[in-house]
C-alpha cells in the first residue's frame, strides 16, 4: 500500500500547527491566453511569460514559510486546446525542465510531477523523470507540477488501485475509510492545500485537487498569470494568516 498521506512534519522540520501562514499552496494559473491576447500577440507568448513567472513564486515560498506548492500546468481536458497550442505547450514544459534543472537542484527544490503520463511524449516523460531524481534528495521546497492532471481522473485511477488490492485480497473492503483513498492518490506524500489560488478573474477550480481541497481556503484573483509576482503571493499568504479555519467545528 502507498505511504501515509499528510505527513504532520513540515519540510523545514518545525510543528506546521505552530504557523500562521499556509505550509500548503497550490495555484491554477490562468490567464495567459488573455494576456497575450491583449498584446496581440499568440496565446503561446503568454504561456513563456507564465513560465517565467514560476520561477519567482517557487523562489518566494521559503521566505513565506511556504514548504509545498503545487502548480496546475495542464490540465486532462487541456488537450482539446488547438493541436499548435497542445504541442507549444509540451515544448514549453520540456524547455523548462531542461533550463531549470539545475537552478532547481541547487535551490534545493524537490521536484514531483502528478497526473497521468500516459498522453505524455517520451521524451518529456525522461526529462520528468530525470528532474524527479535529481532532486529526489533535496528538502528545501517541494514543488509538485501537475500535468495532464484532473481530480476525477485522479480518484479513477486511484479507485483502479485501491480495487486491485481488493481483488488481491491486500485490503479489506470493511477497512476503507476516508483515509483509504488519500494513499492511492498521486498525491499520497503530500499534505493537503491550505490555500488555494485561481488567477485571471474565474471563480472555479477546474477539477483541481478535488478531494484535497476540501478544507482548503480559496483566493480568485483578477491578476493574469503573466503578471502574478511575489509580492502579490506574500500578500495572498498574509491575509490566510488572518482567516479563522474550523474545519466543521466551532470556535471554543
Ligand atoms: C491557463 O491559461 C494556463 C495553462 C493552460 C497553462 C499553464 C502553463 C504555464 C503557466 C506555463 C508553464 C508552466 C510550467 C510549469 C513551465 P489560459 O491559456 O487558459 O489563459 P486564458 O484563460 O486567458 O485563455
Amino acid at each position: 500500500m502507498p505511504a501515509d498521506p499528510n505527513p504532520q512534519v513540515s519540510a523545514a522540520g518545525e510543528d506546521p500547527a505552530a504557523r500562521s501562514g499556509p505550509r500548503h499552496v497550490a495555484i491554477i494559473m490562468d490567464g495567459n491566453g488573455r494576456w497575450a491576447q491583449a498584446r496581440g500577440r499568440p496565446r503561446l507568448f503568454g504561456h513563456h511569460a507564465g513560465a517565467r513567472r514560476v520561477r519567482e513564486v517557487v523562489e518566494c515560498c521559503p521566505g513565506l514559510g511556504v514548504d509545498y506548492l503545487t502548480i496546475f500546468a495542464f490540465s486532462t481536458e487541456n488537450w482539446k486546446r488547438t493541436q499548435t497550442e497542445v504541442a507549444g505547450l509540451m515544448s514549453l514544459f520540456r524547455r523548462y525542465i531542461s533550463k531549470e534543472m539545475n537552478a532547481l537542484a541547487e535551490k534545493s527544490v524537490r521536484v514531483r510531477f502528478i497526473g497521468d503520463r500516459v498522453r505524455l511524449d517520451a521524451k518529456l516523460i525522461s526529462l520528468m523523470d530525470k528532474l524527479e531524481r535529481k532532486t529526489e534528495g533535496n528538502c528545501g521546497t517541494q514543488l509538485t507540477i501537475a500535468l495532464n492532471y484532473g481530480g476525477r481522473d485522479e480518484v479513477a485511477r486511484a479507485t483502479k488501485r485501491l480495487a486491485r488490492d481488493v481483488a488481491d485480497g491486500r485490503l479489506n473492503p470493511e477497512d476503507i475509510d476516508e483515509e483509504t483513498l488519500p494513499r492511492y492518490l498521486d498525491t499520497h506524500v503530500l499534505p493537503d492545500p491550505d490555500l488555494v489560488i485561481r488567477t485571471s478573474g474565474e471563480a472555479r477550480i477546474s477539477n483541481f485537487l478535488l478531494w484535497q481541497s476540501a478544507y482548503a481556503e480559496y483566493e480568485f484573483i483578477d491578476t493574469l498569470w503573466p503578471d502574478f509576482s511575489a509580492e502579490e503571493m506574500e500578500r495572498l499568504c498574509s491575509s490566510f494568516g488572518r482567516r479563522e479555519r474550523r474545519f466543521g467545528a466551532v470556535k471554543t
